[in-house]
Parts: structure tokens; C-alpha cells; sequence
């Protein structure tokens, strides 16, 4: 992802598709979430980090809507989203975040591929093809198609989920978050559990397969991300401890003292 165009690409200029704006989430006494300020530019790669509890995954379920903030507000490209219900979000192409759960191993690859991409077409087309539009189907098939395409499984459409390799499943689970079309990917530890190989492969296949995506990618691990990312944010408690680019929060004393225990990179 980081070439030297994109290294030099400016995220300060433009209307952001993602703010969050002073958001806050508490359970009970515990702030999970506390006074967020962020912004994510179109395109952008982020990288959301931070140790355990540190309010990653919250953040993920605030902005999809699973979870309400206790305080401040989200804006999707400039709508207050803060309130709206999960699907109405989708809509608007907030994407959810898949697990591996979400295969369904007695389809087939083309199937949960054709599944995906029908939850989102019919969500967002409920109004304008009420009675059916002729289309939908065209349209249907030839979204399943061009996802097959992008995560190199054309040609594997029929062949049953369950008995996909490892790495093949992989590539179908980031297959099922691009069926759903969406302009914002989050992705919360897509490599967790995997051996060292798996994970700089799906590093990749992420990085390559959502380049024309705004992603947000948790993980636990800076140098893992170091690479892929545009610009890193560090979360610490809650709170947003650094945001830059790699180079940048990897020097920042606050983030090595607080996160890394100094000395690490
Ligand atoms: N539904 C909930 N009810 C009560 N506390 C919660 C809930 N969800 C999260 N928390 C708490 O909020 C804090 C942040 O949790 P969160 O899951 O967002 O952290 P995380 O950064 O994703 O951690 P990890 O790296 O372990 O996945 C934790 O202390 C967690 O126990
Ligand atoms: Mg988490």
C-alpha cells in the first residue's frame, strides 16, 4: 500500500467520510470510549491500535451502530449517523465487520458470496425496487462475479465453503465484506490466530483487494500495520494517545513509553 505517491498524499485537505466528534462510551463507571476526536479521509488505510482494552472494538461498534455513544456524535461523509440502527448504516455504506462465523460452510464459495451481496442490494434498494426490479438479478450476478474476480476465487464458485483451504477461506471472508459494496471496511483483527506466513498474506490480500476502500483495520501489533497503513491511530484507555503516519507514531515517545515499553521499533 505505502508508495512513495501515497506516502506523500495529504489526508488534511477534503471532507472526511468518518468523524467521530467528542466520542464517548461508558459501561457503568468504566469509559470505553473517552472523547474521541477522529478523522478518516476517503481512501484512506487506518489502523486502529492499542492493548487489550483499550477501546478498539467498542469504537468499531459505535460506528456500526451495534452500540449507542454515551456522548458525542459520528458523521458518515457529513451525516450524523450517531442514532441510526445498524442496517440503515449499511445503507449508507458503513461496512460490517465480518468473522469467519459469517461463512457458511454447507454453501457453496458462490453462494455465501451471492448471500452477502444480496442482504446489502436488498437493503439499500427497498424503496426503489419495492416490486422487484428486472435488474436486480443482473445486477446480483454480476456483483457475486466481480468479487469472485477480485479475491482470486473465480473459477472455485461451486466448490463447497467447508472444503476451502485455510487461506482460500480467508480471501472468501474478504470476499463477503466486498459483496456488500461498502465505502467504509472495518476489519478487527482479520489475522488473529494466524501463523506468521498466513498473516503477511492476508496483510496483503487486504491491503490489495480494498485499496479503492476506506478500511479501518484493528490489531493489537504496530509493525504489522506499519506497512499497509496511511496513518495510524494508537489508543490507550479509551483515549486517543497518537494519530500520524507509521513513521511517525512509531517515534512518538508518548506511544513507545505508554504502548510499545520503549525501545521496540
Ligand atoms: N458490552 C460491554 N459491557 C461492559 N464492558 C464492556 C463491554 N464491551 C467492552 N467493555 C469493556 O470496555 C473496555 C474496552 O473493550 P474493547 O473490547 O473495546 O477493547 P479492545 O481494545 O477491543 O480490546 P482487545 O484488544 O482485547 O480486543 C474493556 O475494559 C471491556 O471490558
Ligand atoms: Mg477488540
Amino acid at each position: 500500500m505505502a508508495t512513495s505517491e501515497q506516502e506523500t498524499k495529504s489526508f488534511d485537505s477534503g471532507a472526511p467520510v468518518l468523524e467521530t466528534k467528542n466520542l464517548t462510551r461508558r459501561f457503568g463507571e468504566l469509559v470505553a470510549t473517552d472523547d474521541l476526536t477522529l478523522e478518516v479521509q476517503a481512501g484512506e488505510f487506518r489502523s486502529i491500535i492499542g492493548p487489550n482494552g483499550a477501546g478498539k472494538t467498542t469504537l468499531f461498534n459505535l460506528i456500526s451502530g451495534a452500540l449507542l455513544p454515551s456522548e458525542g456524535s459520528i458523521l458518515f461523509q457529513g451525516e450524523d449517523v450517531s442514532q441510526l440502527p445498524p442496517n440503515q448504516r449499511v445503507r449508507k455504506g458503513i461496512g460490517r465487520s465480518f468473522q469467519i462465523t459469517n461463512v457458511f460452510g454447507g454453501l457453496t464459495v458462490r453462494e455465501n458470496v451471492r448471500l452477502a451481496a444480496q442482504a446489502t442490494l436488498r437493503e439499500r434498494s427497498v424503496v426503489e425496487n419495492f416490486f422487484g426490479n428486472k435488474d436486480s438479478f443482473g445486477d446480483l450476478n454480476e456483483r457475486t462475479d466481480d468479487v469472485l474476480g477480485r479475491i482470486g476465487l473465480d473459477g472455485r464458485g461451486d466448490e463447497r465453503a467447508s472444503t476451502l483451504a485455510y487461506g482460500d477461506r480467508r480471501r472468501l471472508e474478504i470476499g463477503l465484506v466486498l459483496a456488500t459494496d461498502p465505502d467504509l471496511v472495518m476489519l478487527d483483527e482479520p489475522t488473529a490466530g494466524m501463523s506468521a506466513e498466513e498473516t503477511r498474506a492476508t496483510m496483503e490480500l487486504i491491503s490489495d483487494v480494498l485499496a479503492d476502500r476506506t478500511v479501518l483495520l484493528i490489531e493489537h501489533d504496530i509493525e504489522l500495520v506499519m506497512n499497509a497503513s496511511d496513518r495510524i491511530t494508537v489508543l490507550n484507555r479509551g483515549s486517543e494517545l497518537a494519530t500520524g503516519v507509521p513513521e511517525a507514531v512509531a517515534a512518538n515517545d508518548e506511544v513507545q513509553q505508554a504502548y510499545l515499553g520503549g525501545g521496540v521499533l
